[in-house]
């Protein structure tokens, strides 16, 4: 089976083709600050050919949902250590997934303050969860051009964190509405600076920060994980096909460990021209890693990589069921089933406590 085989990425060596896909779960302290429980729920998944941890964010400004963890402060950077640590004793690699929310957030768990955006735009249509129940989106602050170098620079920061935090690499989220996609899509951006308008001043944020992540963590260590045909959130595009035909092509000139694509996912029936496959519209042009993801099982899984279309398969919710997931599919077991009660918050329950098929 291809998807057991093992792929070296750079100095990593991966031993399977089996990704644990980024996954939010919000059991983070309010500080931001990860406990022994995440750490046991990442050494449980540690057989993957590599985790990708839930997004993190990169700055205060970055959060948007309660719960989630940071590494810009000391004793997060500390709190990561012990995750990479205990990946690392069981033998697995760790990417730490980057994250600032933008517009995907609320002033009610910002102290008040509003979101803030490449433009004024409010998301519609959509409700945020919020720690006091959902709410409509606001209309975020559109952010000043010192602003967005200033964000590119708590990327770098946050780069520079998770090396110290012992991580193997770092992924740019740059997918599903978050700040990088809404500077990407000419729905969300309207900026007349250098980081708007054409396909080539829209990707700029995502390209400046990508190269500040490659002069970090050095070369085949960072990742960027993008969602070309995920109208969600927002992200309405008058051409996907063509800036991220751009986007990737650019991409491929940089030393990156890999990309992550995303399959559409959502009906995208209103959107004809948007791409139905993301790896034949896109996969030709990077001629590195490719990570594919989105609805796949074993079987899907490992047709894409006979296929030679991608290298990688990314798991999302099959690993938060089966945190034995490459062992499942090598024996042909059966999986358990994901409890979507139990995704976002919580403890143990529906986090730690998925079982191990009989040693
Ligand atoms: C509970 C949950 C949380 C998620 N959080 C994130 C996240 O933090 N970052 C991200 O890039 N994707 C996130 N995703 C999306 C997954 O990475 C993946 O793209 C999606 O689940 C599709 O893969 P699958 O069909 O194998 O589950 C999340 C998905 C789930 C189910």
């Amino acid at each position: 089976m291809k998807l057991l085989e093992k792929l070296k990425i750079g100095d990593l060596e991966l031993k399977n083709r089996l990704v644990m896909a980024p996954m939010t779960r919000s059991r983070a302290n309010a500080q931001g600050e990860v406990n022994n429980l995440i750490v046991k729920y990442y050494v449980q998944r540690a057989s993957a050919g590599l985790i990708i941890t839930e997004a993190v964010n990169i700055s205060e400004q970055a959060i948007g949902s309660p719960l989630t963890p940071g590494l810009y402060t000391r004793e997060q950077i500390t709190s990561w250590k012990k995750v990479t640590d205990a990946v690392h004793e069981a033998n697995g690699l760790i990417f730490a997934q980057l994250w600032h929310t933008g517009r995907v957030g609320h002033s009610i768990d910002k102290k008040g303050v509003l979101p803030v955006s490449a433009s004024a735009i409010a998301i519609e249509g959509q409700t945020h969860f919020t720690s006091q129940g959902p709410k409509e989106y606001e209309t975020p602050r559109e952010l000043t051009t010192e602003e967005v170098k200033q964000i590119i620079q708590d990327y770098k920061q946050a780069a520079i964190n998770a090396k110290e935090a012992g991580f193997d690499g770092v992924e740019l989220h740059s997918a599903f509405g978050y700040l990088p996609n809404q500077f990407l899509v000419d729905g969300a951006n309207k900026r007349n600076d250098e980081f708007g308008g054409s396909i080539e001043n829209r990707s700029r944020f995502v390209l400046e920060i990508m190269n500040a992540l490659v002069e970090v963590f050095g070369k085949d260590k960072a990742g960027i994980k993008l969602s070309p045909s995920i109208p969600y959130n927002g992200m309405i595009d008058s051409d996907p096909t063509a800036l991220f035909s751009y986007l990737i092509s650019e991409l491929n000139k940089l030393p990156l460990a890999y990309i992550q694509l995303m399959q559409p996912m959502f009906p995208i029936d209103a959107f004809p021209t948007w791409p139905k496959d993301v790896l034949t519209t896109f996969g030709h042009l990077f001629d590195k890693t490719i990570i594919v993801n989105g609805g796949y099982d074993q079987q899907k899984g490992e047709q894409e990589l006979e296929n030679n279309r991608a290298h990688l398969v990314s798991y999302g919710s099959a690993f938060i069921a089966n945190p034995d997931l490459p062992k499942r599919f090598e024996l042909n077991a059966e999986l358990n089933t994901p409890d979507r009660n139990t995704m976002y918050g919580g403890g143990e329950k529906g986090f730690t406590d998925y079982p191990f098929l009989e040693q």
